[in-house]
């Protein structure tokens, strides 16, 4: 069965109760069971994560290697900022899809740059928590056409 990681990085468990004007009102725990039910429906198993802390993530990432099929990424700031979890994307080969609920592009310049891009296989930014979706329906097409 194909297997997906949800990943989501710092200050995503706080959706909801954040700028909900920039990332809408729906939680962590709210879209964690929508990725589930989603997956659930196209016969994929998902597993969620989320982390506040860089290494905990990195983490994540090698150990998805041998073990997901692809990982759905939302890093939060650490897009902007992180070698460390661009490198460890890169080391781990697992497809990942760069995520971010907000429209990064249309926000201020530093959200402009993502290290996460340059190993992703693409982005989905902008369609709030639907993005998970998207993100999800895209990566299983990704692998089918692997
Ligand atoms: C975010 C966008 C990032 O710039 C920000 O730091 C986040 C959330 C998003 O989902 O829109 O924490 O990744």
């Amino acid at each position: 069965m194909t297997s997906l990681l949800v990943l989501n990085g710092p200050n995503l468990n706080m959706l909801g109760i954040r700028q909900p004007e920039v990332y809408g009102r729906v939680t962590l725990p709210e879209i964690e069971a929508m990725c589930q039910d989603h997956c659930r429906a196209l016969n994929v198993d998902c597993v969620v994560f989320q982390s506040n802390y860089e290494g905990a993530l990195i983490d994540q990432i090698h150990a998805a290697r041998g073990i997901h099929d692809g990982i759905v990424l939302n890093a939060g700031a650490y897009t902007h900022t992180s070698v460390a979890i661009m490198d460890a994307v890169a080391s781990a080969e697992v497809p990942t899809i760069e995520l971010h609920l907000s429209n990064v592009h249309a926000r201020e310049a530093f959200r402009h740059v993502s290290f996460l891009s340059k190993v992703a296989v693409g982005t989905i930014c902008g369609f709030g928590a639907h993005g998970y979706v998207l993100a999800i329906d895209a990566m299983v097409a990704h692998l089918a056409n692997d």
